[in-house]
């Protein structure tokens, strides 16, 4: 935990403790029940930095943007495990999520945006939210929302609107992309993108 960057209370070190959340420094450390994320941390510094030691200390520093993080208010698998351990090893994270985020987690992210992402993707202003305001981000990250493995309500909310989780996933990568910093990467549900030349490339599909 980077203690400089992330100051945190007492009462929120006490919380942090007994509702288990720990800020692993490697893959080993990971908690359990934090699903996939290790080897999505793993392989997003793997293509961020071309580094395989598994020293999550190489986020300090790094702007991120998970969306769809989870919430200390979901069910036990939808924890902001990704947002967490990043911002425990340094990172400046922005999270969005429906839910709102618990307070020891709102404060130890840098930017919260709580609410629906449908309608703003939809409407083409994801990126123009204001909590996005002057902010480019070095990786984005977004798991159990869309492609692969996709949330349920999130897809069902999608089904009743009549639009296709592809359709919607190309406008989300578009929107979310134009965030992404020059050479910065994205990891979309099973799909892994790099910014090169101003352009978002897919290297990698997962699924
Ligand atoms: C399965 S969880 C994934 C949590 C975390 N990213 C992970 O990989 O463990 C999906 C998250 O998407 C959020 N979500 C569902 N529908 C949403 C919507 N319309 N807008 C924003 N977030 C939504 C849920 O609240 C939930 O926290």
């Amino acid at each position: 935990m980077n203690e400089r960057r992330h100051p945190m209370s007492d009462a929120d070190r006490k919380w942090m403790r007994r509702n288990g959340i720990t800020f692993p420094h490697n893959w080993k450390e990971m908690p359990p029940r934090s699903g996939s994320t290790g080897y999505i941390v793993d392989i997003l510094l793997y293509e961020f930095f071309g580094i395989t030691d598994l020293d999550f200390s190489h986020f300090d520093g790094l702007q991120i943007l998970d969306i769809g993080a989870g919430s200390h208010l979901n069910r036990a698998q939808a924890q902001p495990t990704f947002a967490r351990t990043c911002a425990g090893n340094g990172a400046r994270v922005v999270v969005t999520d429906i839910l709102p985020q618990s307070e020891p987690d709102a404060r130890l992210f840098d930017g919260v945006v709580t609410g629906d992402l449908i309608t703003p993707v939809l409407q083409g202003r994801f990126a123009q939210l204001p909590e996005f305001a002057g902010r480019t981000f070095d990786i984005i990250h977004s798991s159990g929302l869309i492609n692969f493995i996709p949330d349920p309500m999130f897809s069902n909310t999608l089904d009743a609107l009549g639009i296709k989780e592809d359709s919607f996933a190309r406008l989300l990568t578009e929107q979310a992309g134009s965030m992404l910093v020059k050479n910065g990467v994205m990891y979309l549900g099973g799909y892994l993108y790099r910014k090169i030349d101003n352009e978002l490339k897919l290297t990698k599909s997962f699924d």
